[in-house]
């Protein structure tokens, strides 16, 4: 069971490369809360890579530096965004949190050293999700919904789904609970999230 097997995991994660430096960035970026959050998803993420065949120091990588640009203030948000040319939508003015997972892969590509382009594309798109993400952006995204340090009962449901039928069974009801959520808020959405969410139904279940 995932949740058992997180708190089995020692700090057998910090044992990777850049692993160290990329926790001391974040502890000088964000708050306690916030690296806590940014922790437990890399610990679940650092699992569901061994699962998935996937490089468990991306995963690391990934987990960590996810989240590094969260507590950016608003125009410093979008500045950033401007100089690296990343894209600008109607839902990005209106809320620029929205941007924090590319504006943190432009700095993993521009200033970080981060050579991996699919540690890059996860942290990139993990706040909407998109149609093609990558497995490994699919996994952060997974992780980063259902860590256990979440309050909400989704949390929860989606590690069940992972352990009693798949990752993708588990990835499915985490993009559209996300959805869901957003919607009974209220909150403007990003197509992305959308899209993502039907991209996820056309591949059917494994
Ligand atoms: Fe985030
Ligand atoms: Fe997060």
């Amino acid at each position: 069971m995932l949740r058992e097997r997180l708190q089995a995991l020692d700090s057998e994660w910090r044992q990777v490369p850049r692993a160290v430096e990329f926790e001391r960035l974040i502890e000088e970026r964000l708050g306690a809360n916030r690296v806590r959050h940014s922790i437990s998803v890399t610990k679940v993420l650092h699992l569901v890579a061994g699962d998935l065949g996937l490089d468990t120091a991306s995963a690391v990588s990934a987990g960590l530096l996810h989240d590094s640009c969260k507590a950016m203030k608003n125009e410093a948000m979008l500045e950033t965004a401007e100089r690296y040319g990343i894209p600008l939508n109607e839902t990005h003015m209106e809320r620029p949190n929205l941007l924090h997972g590319h504006v943190a892969a432009a700095l993993c590509r521009h200033e970080w050293h981060v050579a991996d382009e699919s540690v890059c594309e996860a942290i990139a798109w993990h706040v909407t999700g998109h149609p093609g993400l990558g497995l490994l952006g699919q996994a952060l995204f997974f992780a980063d919904f259902s860590e256990p340090l979440r309050e909400h009962p989704e949390s929860d449901e989606a590690l069940r789904i992972y352990d009693a039928q798949c990752f993708r069974s588990a990835l499915r009801y985490a993009a559209r609970a996300k959805l869901d959520h957003l919607r009974k808020k209220g909150l403007l959405i990003d197509p992305n999230t959308e899209a993502f969410c039907a991209w996820l139904d056309t591949r059917g279940v494994v």
